[in-house]
């Protein structure tokens, strides 16, 4: 995990929108050429693993199927959104690639512009289109040209005015500045190769006395060092999760404040073999992230471990002045 603490400097001057390009490999120079590199190769998988996802060619692995998991835990945890919710947003626009509800905890007020980072299929933003209503807008923004496609696809379809998706990064968003009442992101930030980033461009496009409601996964603790480099190049949700104090770190370092944990949530890393060899170690079979990964775990790791992930909820405010 990198130190968050390498990537905080004071408010960053605003930056200016490239359409729909990638600058972060260009301007994040406090990295070493070889750091960019597997920088790039991280957001290429994330995005290959969402386009996969979008044109309906990565179908849940048979281990997924066998252990029911989603990408971030037991899918029988997923109780985010009411029948009425699903009801009254396109039909395939969810995805089941959420980690909660951030819609439920933002209090949308009618007329608010409103931007979700990495939109998917665009459930969330069908749902804050509905609240924010037709004085409103909602923009959906996601660096997977075929999630983009979807999303479009569904808007249309249904004819929404007031939603719009956007392809672009969420660590430079195609957005003005001082232009957005609400920002809300569902188990995306986690996969961000540049968190920090993330929440200093959330600022920037944020109205002073906006705000930002994020659901995500985030860890209690940290992860053994075995499952560390278990996942070092996994792009799942869980791979590239954070310590909640780092996560809510950075989120204070962009210059926000009233930074709060709302709710969070264990998930429980599906896990088989109680083998103990003579070590005193307990060899593993878990699944994390979509990927089985076999290892051998001391007992205060193994227990521990079933305590780290979590699903969780984070507002914070933008200062008014
Ligand atoms: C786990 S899915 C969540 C989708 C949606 N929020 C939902 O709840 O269904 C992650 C989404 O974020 C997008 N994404 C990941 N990293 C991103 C980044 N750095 N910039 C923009 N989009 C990103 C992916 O393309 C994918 O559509």
């Amino acid at each position: 995990m990198t130190d968050p603490k390498e990537n905080i400097q004071e408010n960053q001057p605003a930056k200016s929108y490239q359409c729909c390009g990638s600058k972060s490999e260009e301007q994040n120079t406090n990295l070493t050429k070889d750091e960019q590199l597997s920088e790039t190769a991280i957001r290429k998988a994330v995005r290959d693993q969402y386009g996969a996802i979008a044109s309906g060619t990565n179908s849940p692995t048979d281990e997924q199927l066998l252990e029911k998991t989603s990408c971030c835990g037991g899918k029988e945890d997923y109780t985010d959104y009411s029948n009425e919710e699903l009801e009254q947003i396109p039909a395939g626009a969810n995805l089941g690639l959420g980690s909660g509800n951030p819609i439920r905890l933002a209090e949308i007020q009618k007329g608010e512009t409103i931007v979700d980072l990495g939109s998917g299929a665009g459930i969330d933003c069908f749902l804050a289109a509905q609240e924010t209503g037709e004085t409103g807008k909602v923009i959906g923004i996601d660096m997977t040209s075929q999630m983009i496609d979807k999303a479009r696809i569904n808007a249309d379809r249904e004819g929404y005015q007031n939603v719009e998706f956007r392809l672009g990064e969420i660590e430079h968003m195609p957005m003005a500045d001082n232009s957005v009442d609400l920002i809300v992101s569902n188990c995306v930030i986690n996969l961000s190769v540049d968190k920090s980033q993330v929440f200093k461009d959330a600022f920037r496009i944020l109205k002073p006395g906006g705000r930002i409601v994020v659901s995500d996964i985030m860890l209690q603790y940290e992860f053994p060092e075995v499952i560390k480099q278990a996942l070092a190049d996994s792009p799942g949700c869980v791979s590239r999760a954070w310590v909640t104090d780092e996560y809510l770190g950075v989120i204070k370092a962009a210059g926000f404040e009233q930074v709060e944990l709302l709710e969070s949530q264990l998930i429980t890393p599906q896990k088989k073999h109680t083998d103990e060899p003579s070590s005193g170690t307990r060899k593993r079979s878990i699944m994390i992230s979509g990927k089985k990964l076999e290892v051998e775990l001391s007992p205060e790791e193994d227990e521990q471990l079933q305590n780290t992930i979590l699903k969780a909820h984070v507002r914070a405010y933008k200062p008014q002045v």
